[in-house]
């Protein structure tokens, strides 16, 4: 806490609560964008958010809670700090989304996996493309097994995710010219769930999912996103203004940055 009062972090996470409605936000310092160390920070602070949420809820004894996570570099280091705890004993933790051609270590069923062997829970997998078009989609949907992984996933009560810059996401999936123009058109830029924003927080382009949709993620009781660097201002008060997150853990840079977005 002293370190906070020493940055003035405190007085911007009540800005940014304020600014964009969240119900509670941390901001380490640094900027993710050229410290790796706040990007740790980040994931630190991600680790402890999802594990106090997770003890804040009621449960039936039988049933394990579900926690969608997707991928990227940020939710790596989440994973990577997390540990055993009650609250998270016996989760499931289950990928938001079908794969969307990332590489193996960003993948959120690689880190759906780590996460359950740090805390001790479970984890489901869905081998399944998600770039792959609305008719496609729909008939992976009646294979059984793929049905099961899915309602699992749309069961989740808390999710985790990370938010990109749309051109560096529609690179890093590889997506084709037509949705590169359909993006531009848009004027796109944010990446989160696949879901693509503009500026004032309106979804301009969606890849249609065997995972999450945006009505599975407005139901959700606790969305964390967890996405920091000064490069990734505009995308997260983009993603923030379509108003699903309840919380944010964001870093010094982008949270500065932030504030003229609002
Ligand atoms: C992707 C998530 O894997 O990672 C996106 O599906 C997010 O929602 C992106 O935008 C962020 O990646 P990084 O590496 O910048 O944390």
């Amino acid at each position: 806490p002293m370190m906070k009062e020493w940055f003035g972090l405190a007085e911007l996470e009540d800005r940014l609560a304020a600014a964009f409605g969240l119900r509670q936000v941390v901001v380490v310092p640094g900027d993710a964008d050229r410290d790796p160390l706040a990007k740790r920070e980040l994931g630190k602070a991600g680790a402890a958010e999802l594990t106090r949420a997770a003890a804040a809820m009621e449960r039936a004894d039988n049933e394990p809670l579900v926690v969608a996570i997707t991928g990227g570099s940020t939710i790596v280091e989440v994973a990577d700090h997390l540990s055993a705890s009650q609250g998270l004993k016996g989760a499931l933790f289950v990928p938001a989304r079908g794969g969307l051609g990332e590489r193996v270590e960003l993948q959120s069923g690689t880190i759906a996996s780590t996460m359950a062997k740090r805390t001790g829970g479970g984890y489901r997998l869905m081998h399944v493309p998600d770039d792959v078009g609305e008719e496609a989609i729909a008939t992976l949907m009646s294979e059984p097994h793929i049905r099961e992984v899915a309602d699992i996933v749309r069961r989740a009560r808390i999710a985790v995710h990370g938010i990109g810059e749309a051109y560096e996401m529609a690179r890093r999936r590889r997506v084709d010219a037509e949705t590169i123009q359909k993006l531009r058109t848009g004027g796109a830029v944010a990446e989160s769930f696949g879901y693509y924003y503009n500026r004032a927080g309106e979804v301009v382009h969606r890849m249609p999912t065997v995972g999450l949709r945006l009505e599975d993620i407005q139901r959700m009781e606790t969305v964390i996103a967890v996405a920091g660097g000064g490069s990734k201002a505009e995308a997260i008060a983009a993603v923030l203004k379509n108003g699903q997150e309840d919380v944010l853990i964001t870093d010094e840079a982008a949270a500065m940055a932030m504030l003229q977005f609002s």
